[in-house]
């Protein structure tokens, strides 16, 4: 038995398994059931008692010589196995991230939004109607007759069958009255629409429409309201002038300008709610008065950011709308 050879054959075999699976498949050629070593430890038996001894003693030892070069190469193989998927499967870094592009508010929501944080802030809630309107709810309950010339003043679009896209979100002082009992204070943002296009004229917009209904409210407060109102969205104290002017739907009215690059820029109308209007929606004006105001969220948004064309609102042009 030349368990020289065997040795010999076990080391070199050993040393050239480039990979686990050949590893294993060598460990179990010399020490398996059925391997080189198995195979000779049962010849022994038919040695001389002496030898028998020595050969078995000999055996052993290559069978624990061979398990510790084994166990060894395994670890070696585990290494570089490890080192090569470090090496290969490396991240750079340095490379570039995929970035996300985060959206962001319309300036015209942002601007909703803080005004409606404000008077909601007072109290107030904020009130929604449709934008498809009756000719009743956008007119005649704002005590703007069928004939009344002040229908030519809002170049309506018509829809036919009666309906009409709302020239302004009074019609819902209107909804809301019919529906909630005073006192009421609300506000409403949305889309109107008017037969309108130029430099500072889109035929859609959005206005603000406050209203205050309750006992005693007068023309003091809603003035009062008004410039805490603007100081507040303008960040600073800013001159109001109330002009004398004319709604159908108040009385007396008014049109409020601010002081503005020394002019005068008007912003909003307002007035107490005519007793008309008040009784059709069934309010009794004995006990209560109104006043309500409106004013347009892309003219206010335009002045606080100082943006000279309305129509960068409505392009959607990232590079306008990423500054907000
Ligand atoms: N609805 C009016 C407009 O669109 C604004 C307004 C609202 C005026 C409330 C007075 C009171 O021009």
């Amino acid at each position: 038995m030349d368990i020289t050879s065997i040795r010999k054959k076990a080391i070199d075999a050993v040393a050239s398994s480039s990979d686990l699976q050949g590893l294993e498949i060598v460990y179990k050629s010399f020490l398996g059931k059925s391997g080189e070593l198995n195979i000779l430890l049962k010849t022994l038996g038919s040695l001389p008692a002496d030898e028998r001894r020595e050969a078995g003693q000999s055996l052993n030892l290559l069978k624990k010589e061979i398990e510790v070069i084994c166990s060894k190469k395994q670890i070696e193989l585990v290494n570089s196995d490890a080192e090569n998927k470090l090496q290969n499967e490396r991240i750079d870094v340095t490379l570039p991230g995929v970035k996300k592009e985060k959206g962001r508010l319309h300036p015209v929501t942002q601007t909703i939004h803080s005004i409606s944080d404000f008077f909601g802030s007072l109290g107030f809630e904020v009130a929604d109607g449709p934008e498809v309107e009756t000719d009743y709810y956008n007119f005649e309950a704002l005590n703007v007759p069928a004939d009344h010339p002040a229908k030519d003043m809002h170049d309506t679009f018509y829809l036919g069958n009666g309906s009409l896209l709302r020239t302004h979100t009074s019609p819902v002082q209107i909804r809301t009255m019919e529906q909630q009992e005073p006192p009421l204070r609300i506000i409403c943002p949305g889309r109107v629409y008017r037969k309108d296009s130029d430099l500072t004229h889109t035929p859609m917009f959005h206005q603000i429409e406050g209203l205050v209904l309750e006992e005693g409210a007068s023309f003091a407060q809603l003035k009062g309201l008004l410039n805490d109102f603007l100081t507040d969205f303008f960040g600073q104290e800013v001159e109001l002038r109330f002009r004398p002017s004319y709604f159908p739907f108040t009385e007396p009215s008014a049109e409020v300008d601010i002081r503005w690059k020394k002019g005068w820029l008007e912003i909003l109308g307002c007035g107490m709610v005519h007793p008309n209007v008040l009784e059709m929606a069934g309010i009794d004006t004995k006990k209560y008065s109104g006043f309500a105001f409106g004013l347009g969220a892309e003219r206010m948004a335009m002045l606080k950011y100082d943006i000279p064309d309305l129509r960068a609102f409505f392009e959607n042009d990232h590079r306008f709308l990423k500054q907000f």
